[in-house]
């Protein structure tokens, strides 16, 4: 896992992490500390845990670095607050993952998704331009794409019928900054589509903890499995797939946050262009192989239930990665069984999430008291 970009020492020095506490954001703000950036990183806690101190994945990123991240609480919405957090730091480039995600909550709130999502990255993109700052990377998502007309996807497959409007919103986005690059060609940015992230950190530190109820796949079936809730249903077995379930690519998170690193490298020795790469691992996996996988690997018995289709769900949807590969020089390096086994690692270590100090097992295996 991009051995390469850790030793050497990057153009950009400082990176600004949007939504930095989150998921996503925490495994990428590790990759970016041992990667030799400076780490600015800001959240407003609407999809993470936050605590007297701040945010508990970011002090373990700290932990599991020995770096340190300047850190503040903030909201895209609050645009002097953001221009202040520029006037305080040197930004060399943005990472921006801040977004609400909940598909289903979109559809019922579609006027908050439109202006958290789409007002955020305006204020952002604005503020940047007022201090000189032209290159982002911008967290998009494979759900652009909608229903796949052929598989696997590639950037040049179409984009925007899409069935809900937090897709809508990353799509727009994309659009947005279409536009901005056609416009001004100091804007340097690179749209990174992901596949379905899974995973956490391999020391079980930090990891997955929504604060809104969830309902992705292996979040839910590693709760079935610690016995939290009951049954793990299934949404339909009678798709056109080998076993009937629907069938995604599962990316580990580690791995995602390899690809920002690797794409801030290039992003720095480029000018003027707008460019899109699908993150994923090139390989589909039913629902039921993920379940018979992290049965295995985990050593759990999951109870199942096949229930009706979920509204709005695809068939199947896989990535060609190859753009990533050639232009890059990144690819996914993490198995199916990998996932399964560092995402129960943080469940089991933290069952409760970032609520409760993780279990004392971790801090034997680490050496630390
Ligand atoms: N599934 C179940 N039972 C569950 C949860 C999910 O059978 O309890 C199935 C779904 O039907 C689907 C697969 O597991 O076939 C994956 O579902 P997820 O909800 O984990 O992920 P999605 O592919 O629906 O969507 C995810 C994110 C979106 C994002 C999309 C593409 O939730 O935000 O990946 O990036 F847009």
């Amino acid at each position: 896992m991009g051995i390469s970009h850790r030793i050497k020492m990057p153009k950009f020095k400082s990176v600004l992490v949007t939504g930095g506490a989150g998921y996503i954001g925490s495994h990428c703000v590790v990759d970016l500390l041992n990667a030799g950036y400076d780490v600015i990183a800001i959240d407003n806690f609407a999809n993470a845990v936050c605590d007297d101190e701040g945010s508990p994945a970011l002090r373990r990123a700290e932990q599991i670095t020995g770096k340190k991240i300047a850190f503040y609480k903030a909201d895209l919405l609050d645009k002097p607050q953001i221009n202040d957090i520029f006037d305080k730091h040197d930004v060399d480039c943005v990472i921006h993952f801040a977004a609400l995600k909940a598909v289903g909550e979109s559809m019922q709130q579609p006027l908050l998704y439109y202006q958290n999502n789409l007002l955020g990255m305006l204020n952002l993109l604005e503020v940047m331009r007022s201090h000189n700052c032209y290159q982002m990377v911008f967290s998009s998502s494979c759900t652009v794409y909608g229903e796949p007309e052929k598989l696997p996807i590639t950037e040049a497959h179409p984009t925007g019928s899409i069935t809900n409007v937090y897709g809508r919103t990353k799509y727009f986005i994309e659009e947005m900054l279409k536009d901005l690059s056609a416009a001004d060609e100091k804007w340097n940015i690179i749209s990174l589509r992901y596949f379905n992230p899974v995973g956490a950190h391999p020391s079980g530190l930090i990891g997955e903890d929504p604060t809104k109820e969830f309902s992705n796949l292996m979040p839910y079936m590693s709760q079935v499995a610690l016995g939290k809730k009951p049954v793990l249903t299934i949404f339909g077995n009678d798709y056109n797939t080998p076993d009937g379930t629907g069938i995604r690519d599962y990316i580990h998170v580690m791995d995602l946050a390899s690809g920002h690193v690797a794409a801030l490298k290039v992003l720095s020795d480029a000018h003027g262009r707008l460019k899109v790469y699908n993150l994923g691992t090139g390989r589909g996996v039913s629902v039921k192989e993920l379940v018979d996988v992290f049965q295995r690997v985990t050593n759990t018995n999951i109870p199942i239930k096949y229930v009706e289709r979920r509204l709005g769900d695809i068939t199947a949807m896989w990535a060609d990665a190859t753009l990533a590969k050639e232009e890059l020089g990144w690819t996914a390096q993490h198995t199916i069984e990998e996932m399964c086994t560092d995402f129960w690692r943080w469940q089991t270590m933290n069952p409760d999430g970032y609520a409760k100090k993780q279990k004392t097992t971790f801090i034997a295996v680490n050496g630390k008291s």
